[in-house]
């Protein structure tokens, strides 16, 4: 097959954990990239280069390193603004991960805006994260929660979907699925969202990593995404939101630097986006998300999902030859219409013995829920294991995760 549009030999060496850590002689083989990803040294070294140069807390000392420090930290933001395709910087919210991200939607508009009876639209499909934050409020509030279904293709039945979204308030959506990699068509549900007088919330945790993300052009209102997922550090994810619904919200967290002024009988809130950033923010790991941006950026996001779509295809043509019925992939055919999450069944073998097997081989792939306990029961399965691709994997990786297939499966049938 023609492969690739990364040099992923390059890329590999750029990653010091993918040599370092050998299993049974050979080099680990890290197939758990939409759990987390890997770090390359660019992001390692820009974190202990600031840390040994610049750190100082920020927006707060007028010293030279304080102003310094505060000077990159925004930088990053800006940088952040213009991978995603924000209009500005000032919609760019730093959150702990896009769990938090969530939640500060549900917690800060969700409270301002809703009320018993209100309607949220989100999927089957969703992670718990743009799920539990609604099934509190839901408890909390009496708001009316829908849903709209999985298809028996894994992409989203939108059937429904004008009568689901009729009176809605807010439509929730994951842009693409951490189970079975679906891709969701966002722009053409951010439009029924808006026809209907809804705004749209989108969960780019995995989408952001592996495809080139324009939020306007994608045409929604709030977009989460996380930080560890697409090469940074952990601790850092970002809320964007368009900045008249940020205005408009009321704080999330109080104390610190989000505040303007503050006194005995009161106090008013900071500008956004730091009325949503209470305390001292994660400053090292901004730095380190900025050094990632800039590490796909070089890579370039076209080049990236080029990547993904042919080792995807790969894998799908791998797994099917060698394994047939014994094996399902709980997820689209299509690459187009898919990334490189893929979750499997595998015979009757439980998704955890059969990781544990292709640990002693190497191999890392997740297995579980994945924090998506109703798509599994719509699914029909407790649990899958899912190997996930990323930027440093390839047909090898793929080759080495059927042999280990292969062998667990004579193991199981002993
Ligand atoms: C689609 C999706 N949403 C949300 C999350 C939660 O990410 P985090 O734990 O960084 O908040 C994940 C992580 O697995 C995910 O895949």
């Amino acid at each position: 097959m023609a492969m690739s549009a990364l040099d992923v030999a390059r890329i590999k060496a750029d990653f010091p954990l993918l040599s370092k850590v050998e299993v049974a002689g050979r080099p680990i083989v890290y197939l758990d990239s939409a759990s987390s990803s890997q770090k390359p040294r660019a992001v390692i070294e820009a974190m202990d280069e600031f840390s040994e140069t610049t750190y100082a807390n920020v927006h707060r000392g007028v010293y030279g390193i304080a102003a310094q420090a505060t000077d990159r930290y925004e930088a990053a933001r800006a940088k952040v603004a213009r991978f995603i395709g924000a209009p500005s910087s000032s919609g760019i919210v730093f959150t702990k991960n896009v769990t938090e991200a969530m939640n500060l939607v549900a917690y800060s508009w969700g409270r301002a805006n809703l009320s018993a009876g209100d309607v949220v639209v989100l999927t089957e499909i969703e992670h718990h994260a743009n799920l539990v934050p609604w099934l509190i409020l839901r408890e909390e509030r009496g708001i009316e929660l829908r849903f709209i279904p999985m298809a028996d293709d894994y992409t989203l039945d939108l059937g429904e979907l004008d009568r689901l979204l009729d009176g809605a308030k807010l439509l929730g959506v994951t842009a693409m699925s951490n189970v079975l990699g679906t891709l969701t068509p966002i722009r053409q549900l951010a439009d029924a969202a808006h026809a209907a007088g809804a705004l749209c919330l989108v969960d780019g945790a995995q989408y952001v990593p592996h495809l080139p993300t324009d939020v306007t052009e994608l045409g929604c209102d709030f977009f989460g995404f996380t930080g560890h997922k697409m090469l940074g550090p952990t601790g850092i994810g970002v809320l964007w939101a368009r900045e008249e619904l940020l205005d408009a919200m009321p704080a999330f967290l109080g104390g610190g630097e989000m505040i303007r002024d503050v006194r005995l009988d009161g106090w008013t809130p900071n500008d956004i986006p730091w009325k949503f950033e209470a305390g001292t923010p994660p400053i090292v790991e901004v730095i380190g998300l900025g050094a990632a941006v800039d590490y796909l950026q070089e890579l370039g996001m076209a080049a990236v999902r080029e990547h993904e779509m042919s080792l995807t295809d790969y894998a799908l043509r791998t797994l099917t030859s060698r394994f047939g019925d014994d094996l399902v992939v709980q997820g689209p055919t299509d690459v187009t219409k898919r990334g490189g999450a893929i979750s499997i069944s595998y015979r009757d073998v439980h998704p955890h013995d059969l990781s544990q097997v292709l640990d002693e081989r190497g191999v890392c792939v997740r297995a579980g829920h994945h924090c998506a306990k109703p798509l599994m029961r719509r699914l029909g399965v407790g649990a899958t294991a899912r190997a996930s691709l990323y930027i440093y994997n390839d047909p090898s990786d793929i080759d080495a995760l059927a042999d280990a297939l292969a062998s667990a499966g004579d193991f199981f049938s002993l």
